[in-house]
């Protein structure tokens, strides 16, 4: 037995018992074993519990969750622990107080009464049953009843990655009963007050339950209370373990420019944060579902990095290979001496002119593979940085108005 379900039987059992504690103080165990043999053995569980079998019992649910297990995002469902309040009116098993030694309250055993078939029609991996065998069923001497099911529910959930890690996920558990038509047995929810604030009883370490709700559904032959959660990422530590690096590996990345070739450090400084770039985009594949239905904008925001990334590693390559050229041999292109705005005449020779004891004279030997690299670099880093910089911007921006408009 898990903690979780050791938790469960405790709420589940003990909540109940602690309520019927004063009852039934002045009868004696033989009036209890009257009441069991005149009432309630010889119930049944098929009877719907109205004398008039054309009449509808009207089924209430309040549902706790006691606590959040987990969000798959990669398979789309939730699982949480419940327990449920499930009252109706039992019409079969009224009897006077007076008559049993005051006795106002009975545990009978779920063979002997009927029970809604309450069952989740959203669940995981099949059909789930709500209500476990052993769980308590009590009967007032007024015919209301009480049941306090309890479980592990998986349900399915379309999880919207989208804004991830600031995202907010609306879940719904469909509830209905299962056996018998909405002419029979009617459910509705009813609201608790005082359990308000427990939403979930033990937080989940990654999603926080910012609202619940229930609402009925009259569609189809059965009636389906939904009861719908609007859970909250707690994005904080994703943003230190994820977000944070990220961003600091796409600025760091730019530096690459200002790095001096004559280190020999370039090349690999560029294809180390590729690689870790990589790494990361792995590691948030891993956490997203597989379909394309919804695309992170914190992926697409790797995937960015990941191709300026590789552009980096070209303009290095490049980059070197200029600075290794011997421009005497094989002369600059004019139309790149152009691009990066160096003046030439018609012998290859360039300004900036080179001061010579008194007079300026103009560099007549041509402009050498350094001067153009060092340039180029110039021109990337400046870029490159106002590139990243505003897709980082653009990329934060559509995060954090998610984060704020929950
Ligand atoms: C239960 O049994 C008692 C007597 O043993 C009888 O009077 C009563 O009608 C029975 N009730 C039902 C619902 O069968
Ligand atoms: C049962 O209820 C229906 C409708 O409420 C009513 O028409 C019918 O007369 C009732 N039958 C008995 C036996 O009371
Ligand atoms: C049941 O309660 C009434 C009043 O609450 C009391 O007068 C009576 O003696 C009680 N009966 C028994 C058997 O305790
Ligand atoms: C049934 O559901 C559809 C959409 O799912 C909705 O448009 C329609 O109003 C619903 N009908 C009733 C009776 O609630």
């Amino acid at each position: 037995m898990t903690f979780s379900s050791i938790r469960l039987v405790l709420v589940a059992v003990l909540v109940p018992l602690s309520i019927s504690i004063q009852s039934s103080e002045a009868a004696t165990a033989g009036d209890v074993a009257r009441l069991f043999q005149e009432k309630v053995m010889n119930g049944s569980s098929k009877i719907r519990p109205v004398i008039n079998q054309s009449h509808i019992v009207d089924v209430e649910m309040t549902l706790h969750i006691v606590s959040l297990l987990d969000v798959n995002e990669v398979q789309q469902s939730v699982e949480a622990t419940i327990w449920m309040q499930v009252y109706w009116k039992n019409e079969l098993l009224v009897w006077n107080p007076n008559a049993y030694g005051n006795l106002t309250r009975v545990y009978p055993p779920e063979t002997n009464m009927w029970k809604p078939d309450l069952a989740i029609s959203n669940g995981y991996d099949e059909l789930t049953p709500v209500g476990l065998d052993f769980v308590l069923l009590q009967s007032n001497h007024d015919g209301e009843t009480e049941w306090n099911p309890g479980q592990k529910i998986s349900f399915l959930c379309k999880i919207d990655v989208s804004k991830f890690p600031f995202d907010t996920q609306t879940c719904h558990m469909d509830f209905f009963n299962w056996a018998g038509k909405k002419e029979e047995t009617s459910l509705n929810y009813r609201e608790t007050t005082k359990m308000k604030e427990s939403e979930a009883g033990y937080a989940n370490s990654e999603w926080k339950i910012i609202e619940r709700r229930a609402e009925k559904q009259h569609n189809a032959s059965h009636e389906t209370v939904r009861v719908i959660l609007v859970l909250q990422r707690k994005s904080i530590s994703l943003v230190l373990t994820v977000l944070l690096p990220v961003i600091l590996l796409a600025f760091l990345n730019v530096f690459v420019f200002l790095l001096p070739t004559e280190s020999g450090e370039k090349l690999s400084f560029s294809v180390t944060v590729l690689l870790s770039q990589a790494v990361f985009l792995s590691f948030i594949s891993g956490l997203m579902p597989q379909t394309s239905d919804s695309i992170s904008g914190l992926s697409i925001y790797i995937s960015a990095q990941l191709i300026l990334s590789a552009i980096y590693v070209l303009l290095t390559c490049f980059n070197l290979s200029m600075y290794h050229r011997d421009t005497n041999s094989r002369p600059i292109p004019p139309w790149l001496m152009k691009i990066l705005c160096v003046r030439v005449d018609s012998g290859h020779s360039v300004y900036p002119l080179k001061e010579n004891g008194d007079k300026l004279v103009s560099m007549t030997d041509g402009v050498t593979g350094s001067d153009i690299c060092l340039r180029l670099d110039r021109i990337c880093f400046w870029v490159f940085l106002i590139v990243v910089f505003l897709m980082t911007a653009l990329f934060l921006s559509d995060g954090l108005s998610a984060q704020i408009n929950t």
